[in-house]
């Protein structure tokens, strides 16, 4: 044992020596051979680089031509970017104000009904949410329907009822058209989901039309200056000034309150679940979050024993240990 380990010793010595004579050797030839050597070490290096370079411009001139989005407006066609407004009915934990949702509705009764309709909203949607049943059975009176055929095939006319959709202002597209200068008024039942900027973009449309339009712009004949209408040209007039409607709670109806009303009011006709969906989405959160507490600790419990479990490995006794085949085989041999 002794022997073997100094042994040991003596043969790692001998290769320390050898190691420091090669070492040795080494330095004295590159030396010897530096200019070739630094040649070579350059070239690699100026191939790695422009190797490097080529990829990097490569990527880069792919990306020049086909990575960014396409537009197919510049951004002055696309119309300026719309304000972000703090509108409290998009709130996680606020709902649609119902005074308010009353008075864009008058708002939109008043002023937009006279070209724009409102084809997704029958007048039940209204009851409860804007008015009450007998408001609203009033509103649908006012407005006559084709009756189903009777017994003579005859249709004729009745007064609406809750069941009934809110009637647009033109008997059909090309007659809308007629009426203001070739351009569609769109219908606002999904005007808050169909645009971008939704809320934000239809108060900046409604309330940025300026007194003139800016030096060198052009405006088409028929067509009014709008900054936040993509092409800045737009086929609405202003429609909001201050005093327009008179709202019977007494707001005072400026322009930037009344397009507040009717946006709050457009925004709820696009999506009158809105505040029921977020009331789910609470009860959602909160059960969630407690069936998720109660499943850490049902895996906790079940794998505490398994966990806490200690495992051991005990060797046989040799005298258990079964008998080895090799040695019988030798002792016949
Ligand atoms: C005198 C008719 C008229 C009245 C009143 C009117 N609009 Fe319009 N509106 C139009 C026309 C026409 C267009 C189409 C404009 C175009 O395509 O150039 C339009 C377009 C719109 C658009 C769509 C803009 C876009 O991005 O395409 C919105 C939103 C809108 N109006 C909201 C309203 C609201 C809200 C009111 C009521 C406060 C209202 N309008 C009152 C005629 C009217």
């Amino acid at each position: 044992m002794l022997a073997r380990s100094s042994l040991r010793s003596v043969r790692s010595v001998g290769a320390t020596a050898r190691n420091a004579t090669s070492r040795t050797t080494t330095r004295a030839t590159s030396t010897s051979t530096s200019s070739a050597e630094d040649a070579a070490t350059w070239k690699s290096t100026a191939a790695g680089s422009a190797a490097t370079v080529f990829a990097i411009g490569t990527i880069a001139w792919y990306y020049h031509l086909y990575g960014q989005p396409m537009h197919a407006m510049t951004p002055t066609e696309e119309g300026l970017h719309a304000t972000k407004y703090p509108w409290v009915h998009t709130k996680w934990s606020k709902t649609f104000d119902h005074q308010a949702l009353r008075r864009g509705f008058q708002v939109y009764q008043e002023v937009c009904a006279a070209c724009h309709s409102l084809q997704r909203i029958p007048y039940r949607t209204l009851v409860g949410t804007i008015m009450t049943v007998d408001e609203a059975k009033a509103l649908a009176e006012q407005n006559e329907y084709d009756t189903d055929p009777n017994d003579e095939g005859e249709i004729e006319k009745r007064p609406g009822k809750l069941s009934d959709y809110i009637p647009s202002p033109y008997k059909n597209d090309e007659a809308a058209r007629a009426a203001n200068n070739g351009a569609l008024p769109p219908d606002l039942s999904l005007m808050v989901k169909a645009r971008h900027g939704g809320c934000d973009y239809i108060f900046s449309l409604l309330t940025g039309y300026p007194e003139e339009p800016p030096a060198g712009a052009t405006v088409q004949e028929g067509l009014n200056f709008n900054p936040y209408f993509p092409g800045t040209g737009i086929a609405m007039a202003r429609v909001l000034y201050d005093g327009l409607v008179e709202y019977e709670d007494e707001t005072p109806a400026t322009t930037s309150q009344m397009a507040k009303d009717v946006v709050e009011f457009l925004h709820w006709a696009a999506e009158p679940e809105s505040d029921e969906r977020k009331k789910m989405g609470w009860k959602v959160l909160a059960l969630g979050g407690l069936l998720f507490g109660v499943s850490i600790w049902v895996k906790k419990y079940k794998w505490s024993t398994i966990k806490t479990r200690k495992l051991i490995y005990n060797p046989p006794y040799p005298s258990q240990a079964p008998k080895r085949v090799e040695s019988k085989v030798g002792e016949k041999a």
